[in-house]
C-alpha cells in the first residue's frame, strides 16, 4: 500500500510534540511541511523560542547541531544528515593550523579574535568559543565583524573566505586568505580561511554580464558567499531574508537576477525574477531531504525509536554555546 506522505506527516504532527524546521534551500515539498522556516539566523533564534521538545530539522548538519547548542534539551533529529560542503572544508585540527599560521606571522594568540561563519562544525565553533571569540551568519556578519574590531584584535574569519572578503571589503578593511598570495597578518585586519561555497561559486561576472546585456536597467541582487568579484558588481548583496525582502519590496515591473540557491530564487515572485545563472544553482545536499524522509523521521518518534539523532558531546556544547550566544546578544 502507498503512504501518503503528506496526510501522515500532518497527523504526526498533530499528534507529536514536535516542531518541523525546514531552511529555505529545502525542495518545496518539504518547505511546505514545515512549521518554521527562514534563514540560518532566524532559524537558530526560533528554535531556542519554541517549547515543544522535539525538533526535526530539514536542512545541513551544521543547522541541527546548532539548536542541539544553543537548546541541548532538545531532541534533535534530522531527516537526513546533510553536511553543508563549505562546513566540511573546516575541522579542528585545520582551525588550530590557521591560529599556528597567524602567530608564526607575529600575532600573539591572545591577541587573535576568531569568528566562524555559522557553517561550521560545532567543534569549530567551540575552538572559537574558547578563545573567546563569535559565530555570524550571512545576517549579521558586519555587525559581528564591527563588534570583533572593537576589541583591537586580529579577526581570525573561517570557513568562508569569500563572506570575510566581502564584508572587510564593505567596511573598508584590509583582509587576505591564507595560502592565497602573499598573506601577511600583520597587514590585514581581517584573515580568512580558505574555504568557499561551490553553489555560490557558480555565479560568475560574465552572468553579471550577461543579463545585463539582455535587460538593461536590470538589478543584480547575490548573497554574499559568492565570489568578491560578482559581490563588487552587484546592486544588492544580502543574506537569504535580506534578498527576498529585497526582491519583494522591487516595483513588479523591475527585473533583477538573484545569485543565490535555485529552491529559493524559484519560490521569490514570479513576475521579472531571474537565477543569475545558465546552470541550476541547487544545494546539492540540501536537495537529499524528500518527504520520505521527513516522513520516517517523525514516525521514528512515534514508535519510541528515534533516527538520526544529533548528539554533541558537553564539553564541545560548552564552548560552541558561549559563541553562539555572544552572536545572539548582539542585536
Ligand atoms: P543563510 O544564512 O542566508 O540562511 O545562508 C545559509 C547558507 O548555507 C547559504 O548558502
Ligand atoms: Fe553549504 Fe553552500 Fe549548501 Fe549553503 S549552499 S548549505 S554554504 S554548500
Amino acid at each position: 500500500m502507498r503512504i501518503d506522505y503528506r496526510a501522515e506527516i500532518k497527523r504526526l504532527k498533530e499528534e507529536l510534540d514536535v516542531t518541523v524546521v525546514a531552511h529555505y534551500y529545502q525542495r518545496d515539498e518539504v518547505f511546505e511541511m514545515a512549521d518554521i522556516t527562514g534563514d540560518s539566523l532566524e532559524l537558530a533564534r526560533r528554535c531556542k523560542a519554541d517549547k515543544n521538545p522535539w525538533v526535526v530539522f530539514a536542512g545541513v548538519g551544521f543547522m541541527g547541531q546548532s539548536v542541539k547548542v544553543i537548546a541541548p534539551e532538545k531532541r534533535v533529529l534530522m531527516p537526513k544528515i546533510a553536511c553543508c560542503a563549505m562546513a566540511r572544508m573546516i575541522d579542528g585540527s585545520y582551525f588550530d593550523e590557521s591560529v599556528a599560521y597567524m602567530v608564526k606571522h607575529g600575532i600573539a594568540k591572545e591577541n587573535i579574535l576568531p569568528i566562524t561563519y555559522i557553517n561550521s562544525d560545532a567543534s569549530v565553533k567551540a575552538k572559537v568559543g574558547e578563545m573567546g571569540g563569535m559565530v555570524c551568519t550571512s545576517s549579521n556578519a558586519y555587525k559581528i565583524i564591527e563588534k570583533g574590531l572593537e576589541s583591537g584584535k586580529k579577526i581570525l574569519f573561517v570557513p568562508d573566505r569569500c563572506l570575510g572578503q566581502n564584508f572587510a571589503n564593505s567596511m573598508g578593511l584590509k583582509s587576505c586568505v591564507i595560502g592565497v598570495g602573499e598573506c601577511d597578518p600583520k597587514e590585514a585586519d581581517v584573515i580568512c580561511f580558505n574555504g568557499f561555497c561551490s553553489v555560490h561559486q557558480l555565479f560568475t561576472v560574465e552572468d553579471v554580464a550577461f543579463y545585463r546585456n539582455k535587460y538593461p536597467g536590470i538589478k543584480i541582487a547575490v548573497h554574499p558567499e559568492c565570489d568578491t568579484s560578482v559581490v563588487k558588481i552587484a546592486d544588492f548583496v544580502g543574506s537569504t531574508s535580506q534578498l527576498i525582502k529585497y526582491v519583494n519590496d522591487l516595483d513588479p515591473e523591475q527585473k533583477v537576477a538573484v545569485g543565490t540557491e535555485y529552491n529559493l530564487v524559484h519560490r521569490m515572485r514570479e513576475k521579472n525574477t531571474y537565477v543569475l545563472s545558465s546552470t541550476k544553482p541547487e544545494c546539492p545536499t540540501m536537495n537529499e531531504t524528500t518527504l520520505e524522509d521527513l516522513y520516517l523521521t517523525l514516525k521514528s518518534i512515534e514508535d519510541g525509536n528515534p533516527i538520526n539523532e544529533i548528539v554533541v558531546d558537553p564539553h564541545t556544547v560548552k564552548y560552541a554555546n558561549l559563541a553562539l550566544e555572544r552572536m545572539l546578544a548582539i542585536k
